[in-house]
């Protein structure tokens, strides 16, 4: 019988933040693949699920070339496709771990429409993404009532970040590492500045939080660094 080829989002960094059926999927496999990546979080999603990894497993690492345009028959990816395929059809149960929700801005996506076609049995179980675990650790309700939240990943085109912001009540802004100096300067502009807070790391051990976001404008990010921003203040 072939293995099930599980893609598990680990939620952001706290391994507390796993859930149960993440947990039971990530003890039942044989194999783990590591993705590596030029921003290294897929090594992150792999040490926030080490806790749970069962002394037998296998952990294959595995390079996916982020490159944009991404074509599915680039030959690193469908070399580490073969590989996978080659561990299912000798019955092993394979994961794909991935930070936050497996669904959301993720590799995983790639990874999984690459094997959906293929005669094997794709499980995704997913996770906590990082601006929603931030709304709890923070103690920032993310939106009440009639409210619109908006996720900007701040690589999209300056135009199209400047009318979301314009028509949203709230919003959480990924991706801030490149453009953080712009997108600073997007919300001292939209009046939303004074009413944001960052987190770098949320819930990994050298998690760093940034209140004032307009005197840090200058400095360099982490990669993983989250804004929620809302138009007007908590109450
Ligand atoms: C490629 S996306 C992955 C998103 C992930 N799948 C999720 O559901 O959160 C990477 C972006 O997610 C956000 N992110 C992921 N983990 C984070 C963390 N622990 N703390 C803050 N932001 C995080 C950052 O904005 C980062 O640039």
């Amino acid at each position: 019988m072939k293995g099930t080829f599980y893609g598990i989002g680990v939620g952001p960094g706290d391994p507390d933040l796993l859930t149960m059926k993440a947990v039971k999927a990530i003890q039942k496999v044989d194999i783990i693949i590591a993705p590596k990546t030029e921003k290294k979080d897929g090594s992150v999603a792999y040490n926030i699920a080490k806790p749970y990894l069962k002394d037998t497993v296998k952990i294959v690492y595995q390079v996916f070339p982020m490159v944009k345009g991404f074509e599915k028959d680039d030959a690193a990816w469908e070399k580490n496709k073969a590989e996978i395929l080659g561990f299912l059809n000798d019955g092993k149960n394979v994961a794909f771990l991935t930070l936050g929700d497996a669904m959301f801005y993720s590799t995983y996506i790639y990874v999984f429409r690459l094997l959906a076609k293929e005669d094997i049995t794709v499980e995704t179980i997913p996770g906590i993404p990082a601006f929603v675990a931030m709304g709890s650790h923070l103690g920032w309700p993310l939106v009440e009532g009639d409210d619109v939240i908006s996720v900007i990943p701040a690589t999209a085109d300056k135009e199209k970040i400047e009318k979301v912001l314009s028509v949203s009540d709230n919003v959480a802004i990924m991706k801030v590492y490149k453009n953080f100096k712009d997108i600073a300067e997007m919300l001292e502009d939209k009046g939303m500045i004074e009413n944001s807070i960052m987190v770098s790391r949320c819930g990994l051990p050298d998690e760093k939080r940034i209140d004032d976001i307009k005197a840090h404008k200058n400095n360099a990010v982490n990669y993983l660094s989250t804004i929620l921003a809302r138009r007007t203040p908590e109450k």
